[in-house]
């Protein structure tokens, strides 16, 4: 479970996020929407601790708050940026096996690469390719995969679908569905509502740097106000 309570960032002297408060319980899939430049992405990096934050974010009992990266992924949380995030001289597949959680417990592992290769399938056939030469759509993918192969508790998505072809954002919704039939816990940021509002159990919605609004994806349709207020561009 993610508790993220009273939550302010910061970049430099400019105050982006105003007392965010949320939660996303265990195997709950959780969409944080809003126009551009609301504070989602900021909310994204403040759990990660790649911005300055006050407040309290915790996971699985830990205060994350004041935590280095590297430390709050070895927790469990695996987070895909907006901007995709792959190593250009290794092959597709090296990239995954560097995703993949090195336990040294032999427990079971949830995901396999078989798994990723079935989501999608253009990775399969260019396993052996460096992951440089792959378009942004594939590249995308690759960045999803590598995430889950490190068998994260939580996986925190930004904007997964940005720019990509109608094939590719397909390719993302079978991603997004196998997560939710794992039972995996999801905090997906998004703008537009498609695929968010079939996928999610809640839905949170951001505005200049505090949540707006919270329900489900039924409540959020049946409130105009809040559409035209602050999501519709
Ligand atoms: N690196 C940065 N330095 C200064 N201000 C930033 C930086 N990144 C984002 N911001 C500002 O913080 C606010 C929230 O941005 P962001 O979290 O990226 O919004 P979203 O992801 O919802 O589009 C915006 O006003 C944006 O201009
Ligand atoms: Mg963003």
């Amino acid at each position: 479970m993610l508790r993220v309570n009273d939550l302010h960032a910061y970049y430099g002297k400019s105050h982006v996020l105003h007392g965010v408060q949320f939660e996303v319980g265990e195997g709950e899939i959780v969409s944080l929407l809003g126009r551009n430049g609301s504070g989602r992405s900021t909310t994204a990096k403040a759990i990660m601790g790649m911005v300055s934050a006050e407040g309290s974010i915790l996971w699985g009992g830990h205060e994350l708050i004041g935590k280095k990266p590297f430390e709050i992924a070895r927790l469990g949380v695996g987070y895909v940026p907006e901007s995709r995030d792959v190593f250009p001289q290794l092959t597709v597949h090296q990239n995954l096996l560097l995703g993949q959680k090195k336990s040294r417990f032999r427990t079971r592992q949830r995901w396999s690469f078989e798994d990723m290769y079935r989501m999608f399938p253009p990775l399969k056939e260019r396993q052996h390719t460096s992951a440089g030469v792959l378009s942004g759509g594939e590249q995308q993918m690759l960045t999803l995969c590598r995430t889950l192969m490190g068998e994260p508790g939580l996986i925190i998505i930004d904007e997964p679908t940005e720019g990509l072809a109608p094939k590719f954002v397909e390719y993302v919704g079978s991603y997004l569905n196998q997560l939710k039939e794992s039972g995996s816990s999801v905090l997906l940021i998004e703008q537009k509502l498609t695929i968010a509002m079939g996928i999610s159990d809640r839905v949170l919605v951001m505005g200049r740097g505090a949540i707006v609004f919270e329900g489900t994806p039924q409540a959020l349709r049946a409130d105009a106000s809040v559409s035209r207020e602050w999501l519709e561009v």
